[in-house]
């Protein structure tokens, strides 16, 4: 059984949890799937009655990263009721060193497969609760387009749905890509961290005007609202970041040239706006027919490494039954 899923990028940010095990979120957050961009996971049932087996990208996965993964398919054996264990092959096309979230493509396109495989038949919301389990933001690659993880306060109310499909807005989020480095520090690390910034409380009592006001910018395809509070959000979320103990400062020197440069180019009359992950890559967003000039000003920024480009994707499915 092989499914595809995207990754995607936050317009409205999760960073906290009020549940660090389940992932239940402090905020509820809002994204867009990156077309074009997906991790295929291709999973079987393990002849071999003790072990799961994890490949990612080929290579025999880590210690790490097959107790992350084994831990979250412990979710899937409890659910199918029975002892059963796993071979997994997954693979990005993307640079997995490349700074783009892939655990959320991967955790997303393992929950449908693995399930599948069982004969589990979830529909869309319970597979975001299972995916979310995984990692956070992996429940928002389930559904598809544009998509908010509604934050609740347990597992049964913490899920994503869709708000608007792919085709509802043609955006193009051009990722330039800064730093092929590992991250220091992890997503997982950081949302330990957001409560010991004195700027967090402030953030999560004005989130939910937030969510509004994006959420009405897509269903009202206004990209001038949606620029602003993408910004917004996105500068909310760093300076809990820089301002935690110890404090996380993503920014590398060319993430701030980038920064300067869309403020720039929105003097020049373009529509863009830029929003950053827990790296020092930027998500340049803006309407599709701007992305090629976008994409090629980006380019010629020093510190640029590359720039890849993504339109809204689909979401996550089944592409071989097998
Ligand atoms: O799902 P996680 O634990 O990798 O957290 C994602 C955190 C951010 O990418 C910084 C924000 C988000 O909402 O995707």
């Amino acid at each position: 059984m092989t499914a595809l899923a995207h990754p995607n990028i936050a317009l409205i940010k999760y960073w906290g949890d009020r549940d660090s095990n389940l992932h239940i979120p402090l905020n509820g957050s809002i994204s867009m799937n990156l077309g074009g961009l997906f991790t295929r996971a291709q999973v079987s049932l393990n002849p071999n009655p003790q072990r799961d087996e994890l490949r990612l990208n080929g290579v025999t996965a880590n210690p790490d990263d097959y107790r992350r993964v084994s831990a979250f398919l412990d979710h899937i054996r409890e659910l199918s009721g029975r002892k059963v264990y796993f071979t997994i092959n997954s693979h990005n096309n993307f640079p997995t060193s490349a700074g783009i979230a892939s655990s959320a493509s991967a955790f997303a396109a393992l929950a449908l497969a693995a399930t599948k495989v069982c004969d589990l038949d979830l529909t869309e919301p319970e597979l975001t609760r299972l995916a979310r389990m995984g990692s956070g933001s992996a429940c928002r690659s389930i559904p598809a387009g544009y998509v908010e993880w509604i934050a609740g306060y347990n597992h049964a109310t913490s899920f994503a749905r869709s708000i608007a499909p792919p085709e509802h807005w043609d955006l193009t989020d051009c990722i330039a890509l800064i730093s092929q480095e590992p991250k220091s520090t992890s997503s997982t690390q950081g949302h330990a961290l957001a409560s010991s910034s004195p700027l967090q409380a402030a953030r999560l009592q004005t989130a939910e005007q937030r969510l509004q006001t994006c959420r009405q910018a897509i269903l009202d395809r206004d990209f001038n609202a949606l620029a602003q509070v993408v910004e917004l959000d996105s500068n909310l979320m760093h300076s809990v970041m820089i301002t935690s103990t110890p404090p996380l400062l993503y920014w590398q020197p060319p993430t701030l040239a980038v920064m300067h440069a869309i403020q720039n180019w929105r003097l020049d009359g373009f529509q863009v706006c830029y929003t950053i992950d827990a790296g020092p890559n930027v998500h340049v967003l803006c309407p599709t027919q701007q992305a090629t000039e976008i994409a090629t000003r980006l380019r010629n920024i020093p510190g640029v490494i590359q720039v890849l480009t993504a339109r809204p994707g689909g979401a996550t499915r089944i592409i071989e039954n097998e």
